[in-house]
């Protein structure tokens, strides 16, 4: 079903791939229902339902309250979430769409993604505060932790220990298949270093897409657990150590990463062995790397590592990316000296990446822990339909994906 505005979204993408431009800017999906208006829902699909600490015409005043509301149906649910500081961890079962909605007037005034001044870090109106962090193992899992959860059940979510993680039954059902959230920012700052596992999101048995968000912690910020898809456009990812973490599949376009000062890698991955072949990994497409700011920057100078392997099926890949001075000329390192975690299915790569923090030559000196690929080598990676897949393995099913923004592709 498609609205007057997705067709017009839609024509304008078309003209622009059609003029060989390459569309930028915030998704434009929800720019009615994102406005603030003197009716809040005015714009919205049909049935939202509004949430405001502060207004009384909203239905609720917490965020988790209108999820629950929802109900698990495969019918889509739209919230609409006017702008506040929500102190709240939210957790998402539901098999049906759910969209969460930030009020935003980021859409309307349509910068792009290199506009952005990365020494002040952007903010969002609607704002979802969690701080906790997993340090000296206080939790049984990380999954304690997180400001917003999507899974199916409790144990889909579990991290786990081990080269393999948590035990996860195979008859256990997927979860959200289509969720989303617009112009929200999701922080755990309890502490302001790597103090324990801190996650911001965690993504398990589930497909979803954040646009225009912001992420903020320090360790482990994001957790892409087993049989995860999560797709970011437009996002800020910040943190210190292993902040992209997990098992599943996730693909970050034309995002910022906001180094906070330099520990483990920027990315850690667990590959998991399967009867069908799987691109599990993490893929970065145009997302600068940067320090968080300039005092912050002088003490990592060739510092930040891209990653570290979790376990050897370590997959990871950065294209097409700009990397500050802070970054390590290498690239990625070995977990340990004795206990080193790179062989034949350790993929740990960057393609067509520059900067002052990359260095090539560095990279092709590391032996064989950086993988600096060709056009051909990044083929089977370049593009989320590359890349995510349903849980028996077939890949290309990216309908969960806002279609406005994958016009973006060149
Ligand atoms: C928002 O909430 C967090 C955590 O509860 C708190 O640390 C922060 O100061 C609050 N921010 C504002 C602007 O009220
Ligand atoms: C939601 O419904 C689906 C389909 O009926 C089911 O498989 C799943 O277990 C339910 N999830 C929750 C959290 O109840
Ligand atoms: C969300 O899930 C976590 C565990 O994953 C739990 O500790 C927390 O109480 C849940 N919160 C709500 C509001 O359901
Ligand atoms: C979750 O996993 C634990 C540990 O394996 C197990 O004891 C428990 O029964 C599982 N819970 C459910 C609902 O399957
Ligand atoms: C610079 O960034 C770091 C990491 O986020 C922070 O701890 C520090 O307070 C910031 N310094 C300034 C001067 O903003
Ligand atoms: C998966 O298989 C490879 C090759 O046999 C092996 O090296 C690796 O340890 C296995 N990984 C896991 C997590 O079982
Ligand atoms: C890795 O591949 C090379 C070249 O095919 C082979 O010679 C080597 O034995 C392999 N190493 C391991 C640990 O499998
Ligand atoms: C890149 O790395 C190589 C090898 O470590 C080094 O010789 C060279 O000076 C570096 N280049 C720059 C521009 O730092």
């Amino acid at each position: 079903m498609l609205g007057l505005a997705s067709l017009a979204v839609l024509a304008s993408g078309l003209l622009q791939v059609a003029a060989g431009l390459d569309p930028q800017g915030p998704a434009q999906t929800y720019k009615r229902c994102q406005r603030k208006t003197c009716n809040p829902t005015d714009g919205c699909p049909q049935g939202t339902i509004y949430v405001s600490k502060d207004d009384s015409r909203a239905s609720f005043s917490s965020i988790q309250a209108a999820i629950e509301s929802v109900g698990n149906t495969t019918t889509p649910a739209y919230i609409l979430i006017a702008p506040g500081n929500y102190t709240e961890q939210l957790n998402v079962t539901r098999r049906g769409p759910l969209h969460l909605i930030g009020m935003s007037t980021r859409p309307w005034k349509g910068e792009t993604y290199s506009d952005i001044d990365v020494n002040t870090e952007r903010q969002n109106d609607v704002q979802v505060w969690w701080n906790s962090a997993n340090h000296d193992a206080i939790f049984s899992d990380n999954v304690f932790t997180s400001v917003l959860t999507v899974g199916p059940t409790f144990n889909a979510t579990l991290t786990g220990s081990g080269p393999t993680g948590f035990p996860v039954p195979d008859d256990t059902p997927f979860g959200c298949t289509d969720f989303r959230a617009y112009n929200i920012d999701f922080r755990n700052e309890f502490a302001p270093y790597s103090d324990g596992p801190a996650h911001a999101i965690g993504v398990s048995r589930a497909n979803a897409g954040f646009y225009s968000c912001g992420f903020y912690s320090w360790q482990d910020t994001i957790y892409i657990g087993k049989l995860g898809n999560a797709y970011f456009y437009d996002a800020i990812v910040a943190g210190q150590t292993d902040f992209l973490y997990g098992f599943g599949t996730l693909y970050v376009e034309k995002s910022h990463l906001t180094l906070r000062s330099c520990g483990g890698g920027i990315t850690a991955w667990k590959g998991t062995n399967t009867t069908f072949p799987n691109k599990y990994g993490v893929y970065l497409d145009r997302t600068p790397l940067i320090a968080a700011n300039a005092s912050i920057a002088a003490k990592m100078v060739g510092k930040c590592a891209l990653g570290r392997p979790w376990n050897a099926q370590h997959r990871s890949v950065f294209m097409d990316s700009y990397f500050d001075g802070s970054v390590r000329p290498a690239g990625y390192i070995i977990w340990g000296t004795t206990d080193q975690r790179v062989n034949n299915y350790t993929f740990m790569a960057t393609w067509e990446d520059y900067g002052p923090g990359y260095n090539k030559t560095a990279e092709m000196g590391s032996g064989g822990v950086t993988l600096v690929l060709d056009d051909e080598e990044v083929g089977p990676y370049r593009y989320p339909a590359d890349v995510f897949q349903t849980p028996e393995g077939g890949f290309g099913n990216v309908g969960w994906i806002d279609q406005s923004v994958l016009f973006s592709k060149d």
